[in-house]
């Protein structure tokens, strides 16, 4: 079996796996990082969101032997107590119900406000469309990504 050198969350890890494994599943089970969640497996739903080099994408649409040398993030590492102002924001605003999708809706809230700091509700609503959340949470969501950008 292949053995890949990823970099996650700043930290070197070597995993020996098939090259078709998802990073999901990489992440989840041999990793045993499991803050990243499966929800539909096919890039539909957003629960398994992590950064790839700083952008919000789908680990389950991702093979392990396509993220070699690449900065990969999962909300492990956004902080280790909860303190990044979005994680603030989301508790502030009280936005889980279920909770099952908020690692993957924090994933993408982080890394759009990396890009746009000062977005509009149109543009946070467009940024955060990819992410399904069966609760519908999504007013507190899009009011959570209005206060961590203010
Ligand atoms: Fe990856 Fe749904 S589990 S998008």
């Amino acid at each position: 079996m292949p053995v890949y050198n990823l970099k996650i969350n700043g930290q070197s890890q070597t995993v020996e796996a098939d090259q078709d494994t998802p990073l999901l599943w990489v992440l989840r089970d041999h990793l045993d990082m499991v803050g990243t969640k499966f929800g539909c497996g096919i890039g539909q739903c957003g629960a398994c969101t992590i950064h790839l080099d700083g952008s919000a994408t789908r680990s389950c649409l991702l093979k392990v032997s396509m993220v070699e040398n690449m900065e990969i993030t999962t909300i492990e590492g956004i902080s280790e107590d909860a303190s990044h102002p979005v994680q603030q924001a989301w508790k502030e605003i009280d936005v889980p119900q279920c909770g099952y999708c908020q690692a993957g809706q924090i994933m993408s809230a982080t890394a759009f406000l990396n890009e746009n700091s000062n977005p509009n509700k149109s543009e946070i609503r467009d940024a955060m469309n990819g992410n399904i959340c069966r609760c519908a949470s999504y007013n507190r969501i899009e009011r959570a990504v209005e206060l961590a950008a203010s």
